[in-house]
């Protein structure tokens, strides 16, 4: 969690106003995500120790992560954009569409956007084998209630947060990638890279990838 001076004074950095700096929707592990505007979020990367084991996220890899998203997944990816700090040439910020009305996909919900899901399996695939990158599905909010869901074969209590839930203006259901930043399949391949992070994707990913399949019948590859 980034606290509210600490984020004003990183805020310095870019060309953004102070006075749109709104509440703080979510602590999460890896960014502290701010109200800015009516219309946008702000995800400020939080300076925790787990982030310092992890290895901080640096501009360029988030920046390309969200290239490859609006690459692979046009039509899922949430509009966004991501700003370099003029102080730190590692500093970033996600600026983001907020989505009021967002909801986490539950697994009761699924069957609704399932072909959507399938889709963006299949851009992660893309992913998966031309950048030893991977969509982090469930995101940390999430993942012990669906890990749980998965073990005990109740597929309706599970639930994903970094791909969420939006409706369009004719109420149709959308899935949106929220969470912007990928998982490093291969140690060796980034700018920034670090073992932990390896480490941790890794494991993750392979917990991931049974859950889905436990879940949801889809087979991530
Ligand atoms: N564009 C958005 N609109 C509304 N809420 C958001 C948006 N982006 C993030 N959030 C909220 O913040 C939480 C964490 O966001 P996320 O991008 O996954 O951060 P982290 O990198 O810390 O996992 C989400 O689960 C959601 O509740
Ligand atoms: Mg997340």
């Amino acid at each position: 969690m980034m606290e509210r001076a600490d984020a004003l004074e990183y805020l310095a950095g870019f060309a953004l106003d102070p006075a749109l700096l709104g509440e703080v929707l979510s602590a999460g592990r890896q960014h502290t995500i701010f109200r800015y505007g009516e219309a946008q979020v702000l995800k400020l990367p939080n300076k925790s120790l787990y982030m310092k084991i992890y290895g901080a996220f640096t501009y360029e890899v988030v920046h390309r992560d969200v290239e490859l998203l609006r690459r692979y997944a046009p039509r899922y990816l949430a509009p966004t954009e991501v700003l370099h700090g003029n102080h730190n040439a590692d500093d970033y910020i996600v600026v983001q569409d907020y989505y009021p009305a967002a909801r986490f996909v539950s697994g009761h919900e699924f069957p609704r956007v399932r072909d959507q899901f399938a889709e963006i399996v299949a851009a992660n695939h893309a992913l998966i084998h031309q950048h030893s990158l991977s969509i982090d599905f469930f995101g940390n909010q999430s993942f012990r209630t669906s890990l749980l869901a998965a073990v005990t074969g109740q597929p309706g209590s599970a639930l994903l947060n970094n791909v969420v839930l939006v409706e369009d203006d004719a109420g149709k259901p959308q899935l949106r990638i929220i969470d912007v930043n990928l998982s490093e399949l291969r140690l060796g391949f980034r700018a920034d890279d670090s073992l932990p992070r390896w480490l941790i994707d890794n494991g993750l990913f392979a917990l991931t990838r049974w859950m889905i399949w436990r879940l949801f019948g889809i087979e991530v590859r």
